[in-house]
C-alpha cells in the first residue's frame, strides 16, 4: 500500500476514549494505522489478549484505515516485520514525557530507522488512563463517558 503506515502500540487494558481520540487523530495523518495490542504486559491484565483485541476492533470499526493486531516481543522487531517506520504514542501531560522519551530513545537505539511520533489527545482526556478506569470499575464507580459503551458493559460483567 502507498503512503505511510504507523503502529500505535499499547496494553489497552481496556481501550479508553482517550486512546480512541488519539486513533482518530492518527487516522487523519497516516494512510494506515495498525493498533498493536501487547500480548504479555508486565502487569497481570484485567482483560485477556483476545478480549482487549476484540474491544479495540469494536471501537475502531468506523475507521477504514485502522487495523487491530496483537504483538509479542520487541516492538521494533514487530515494526520491522510489518515494514512500518513510525510508532505513534500519545502524551497526556508532562508526567508522561519522561517514560515516553526513554522508550522512544531506546527504540531508536534498537532500530534507528524507526521514528516515534507523539500526538496530544484532546484535553478532555488528559487525566484519563486505563489504570484509573479499571480501579473505578472494580470499586463500583461509573465509567460512563470514559470508555466506549461496549467496554463499559464488559467492565461491569468482569467486576460483578
Ligand atoms: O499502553 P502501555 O502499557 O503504556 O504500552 C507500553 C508498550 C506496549 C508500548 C511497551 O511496553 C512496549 O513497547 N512493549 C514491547 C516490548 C518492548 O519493545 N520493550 C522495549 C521498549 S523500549
Amino acid at each position: 500500500m502507498e503512503g505511510v503506515t504507523a503502529i500505535y502500540p499499547g496494553s489497552f487494558d481496556p481501550v479508553t476514549n482517550g486512546h480512541l481520540d488519539l486513533i482518530e487523530r492518527g487516522t487523519k495523518i497516516f494512510t494506515r494505522l495498525i493498533v498493536a495490542v501487547l500480548r504479555n504486559t508486565e502487569k497481570q491484565p484485567l482483560f485477556t489478549l483476545s478480549e482487549r483485541v476484540e474491544m479495540m476492533q469494536e471501537a475502531t470499526r468506523a475507521f477504514p484505515n485502522v487495523e487491530v493486531d496483537a504483538f509479542d516481543g520487541l516492538l521494533v522487531d514487530y515494526a520491522r516485520r510489518l515494514g512500518a517506520h513510525i510508532l505513534l504514542r500519545g502524551i497526556r501531560a508532562v508526567s508522561d514525557y519522561e517514560f515516553e522519551l526513554q522508550m522512544a530513545m531506546m527504540n531508536r537505539k534498537l532500530e534507528p530507522r524507526i521514528e516515534t511520533v507523539f500526538m496530544l489527545p484532546g484535553e478532555a482526556y488528559s487525566y484519563l488512563s486505563s489504570r484509573l478506569v479499571r480501579e473505578i470499575a472494580q470499586l463500583g464507580g461509573p465509567v460512563t463517558g470514559l470508555v466506549p459503551p461496549s467496554v463499559e458493559q464488559r467492565l461491569r460483567a468482569k467486576v460483578t
